[in-house]
This record gives structure tokens, sequence and C-alpha cells, in this order.
């Protein structure tokens, strides 16, 4: 079965108005539909500013020096309003406080909707279906300036998830989240993917993030340094620890005792890596 691209970014290089060097240099990579593609690398490697390039607020908001293009489902982001490509691009900001603009959590989920031309009987239903997937209904009457990191991070999606994008990108502040708030928007993430949405999931948790992406890009300096499965990718074990960034700890283990067991693929988890020693 071809694989049908929904993202294509191809040759992009951008610098912000204030930067002297360029922040990407010359970007090129695919999203597929239906995939669930985990974007790694070291602080300030330009995740961000890649993720703002997809839906189109990079070129049209932050000003700034552009080169080469996105295609959004075959639509150059330079030609396209970025409320319609918002309609395709559902994008999660690591900083949530920046999207979060109404007096209450189901007033912020029913902005988007009603923004689009839904009644607001009907927004508020799809409002109040989306905060009680994510198990956040209690928040709905809040105040999202009064909430926790983690809340305002979960109030954000539910926002985002609400108008049912088909590509949905969250660049995750994992800092302000607590373990178990990581955990289930990671699954949230996996359930919307299992539903047929392509998951662009920006995480320092790369032990985490290869449990759940098809596929890693690792972002070094404005390039993508490498991309594949985790586990060709973790091969290369070198270029992940130049760049500042640390495999799963199995994963190191095990490749630092391969002239000791047999690995025939780096283990992922701690199950895979049972599975290594038991075998040797
Ligand atoms: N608005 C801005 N104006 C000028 N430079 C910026 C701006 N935003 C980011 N930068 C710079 O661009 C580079 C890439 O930043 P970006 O936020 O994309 O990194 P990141 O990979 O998302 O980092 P983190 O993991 O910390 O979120 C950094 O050098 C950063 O200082
Ligand atoms: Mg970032």
């Amino acid at each position: 079965m071809t694989k049908e691209v929904v993202i294509s970014v191809r040759n992009v290089q951008y610098k912000y108005p204030t930067s002297r060097d360029w922040v990407l240099r010359g970007i090129n990579i695919d999203v597929y539909r239906g995939e669930f593609l985990g974007i790694v690398g070291a602080t300030g490697a330009g995740k961000t500013t890649l993720c703002q390039c997809f839906n189109g607020l990079i070129p049209h908001y932050t000003q700034g020096t552009f080169e080469g293009a996105v295609l959004v489902e075959g639509r150059d982001t330079r030609e396209t309003d970025v409320a319609d490509l918002s309609m395709l691009v559902g994008l999660v900001f690591q900083d949530a406080d920046a999207q979060l603009v109404m007096s209450s959590v189901l007033e912020e989920v029913m902005l988007g909707l009603t923004m689009r031309g839904m009644s607001t009987n009907e927004a508020k239903v799809r409002a109040r279906q989306t905060l009680e997937s994510l198990g956040i209904s209690h928040l709905s009457n809040r105040p999202p300036y009064a909430l926790s990191g983690g809340q305002k991070q979960r109030a954000a999606i539910a926002a985002v998830m609400a108008m049912h994008p088909d590509i949905l990108v969250l660049d995750e502040a994992t800092s302000e989240l607590d373990s178990l708030t990581v955990h289930r928007i990671f699954d949230l993430c996996r359930r919307l993917n299992e539903a047929g949405a392509t998951i662009i999931l920006v995480s320092h948790e790369v032990e985490l993030l290869c449990q759940y992406a098809d596929r890693l890009a690792l972002v070094d300096a404005g390039h993508i340094l490498l991309e594949g499965s985790p586990r060709e990718l973790f091969q290369q074990a070198e270029l992940f620890h130049q760049v500042g960034m640390r495999l799963p700890q199995v994963t190191d283990l095990a490749l630092s005792l391969t002239n000791q067991l047999q690995v025939k693929s780096l283990p992922l988890n701690v199950e895979e890596t049972k599975a290594i020693l038991a075998a040797s």
C-alpha cells in the first residue's frame, strides 16, 4: 500500500526577525496519513519552530525569513490562510497559556467551534464530550488562568481536539507535567491515532515516546539529523549522545552488552530486555 503524504516539508529554512543565524536549516520530511510521528531533540534544536511551520503560523504570523515550502494536504502554507490550515492541522502549543484566552474551560473549548460556524448548543455538546473524554469535565467552569500546568495543557488539548483535526500536532511541555498526566496525554494521542488521526508529538520523553511512535525524527540545530523507527534510530546511539540526548536506559544497557548478549533487535522496554536476557 502506498503511503499518503499529508505534510511535506521541503527544504525549509527559517530565521526569526531577531535571529542572526538560520534556526531551521534545510528541513525535509514527509508526514504520512495515520502515522504517529515523534519529534525529539535537545532544547533549542528547532522543534517548536518546525511545528509552527506545520500550520502556517510561520510564515503568516511570525515574521522573519522563510524559504522552501510546506505543503499540507497538497496546499502550500504560504498561499493558504491560517484559519483554513487550522481546520486541517490542530496545534497544541508548548506554552498552553498562549492558547487559553476565555474565562472558562468550557467556553475555551467552544470558541474554535463557534468560530467555525457551529451553533452554541452544538458546540456545547461537543465541548462537553471532549472534556469528558479527557477526564477533565470537573474543570469545565474553572477559569484557565487558575489551572495547574498539566490541567492547562489538557484544556488546550481539548480545545484543539474538539475540532476533530485530521492532523494533531502536540508540542509538549513535559516539564510542567507529572508522569501520570504525561502518560494520559500519550494514551490519548494513541487513541486518536487509532481512530485515524495523524499525530505529531514533540516530547523530551524519548523513553516513553518510543513506546508510542511509529517513527521518530531527531532534530538537531535546525536539521533533521535522523529519522526512522525507534529501533533503527537507536542503532545510532553515538549521534544521540553527541547531541545531548539519552536513549532509553534499557536500550543503552543492551548496546553496552552486545558482546555478552545475543541482541538481534534492540530492546525498547523492560519486557523486551527480559526476553533478550532469558535467551542469552
Ligand atoms: N520568537 C523567537 N525569536 C527569536 N528566536 C527564537 C524565537 N523562538 C525561538 N527562537 C530561537 O530559535 C531556536 C529554536 O527554538 P525552538 O523553540 O524551536 O526550540 P525547541 O527545539 O522547541 O526547544 P525546547 O525543547 O526547549 O522547546 C532557539 O535558538 C531559540 O532561541
Ligand atoms: Mg519547543
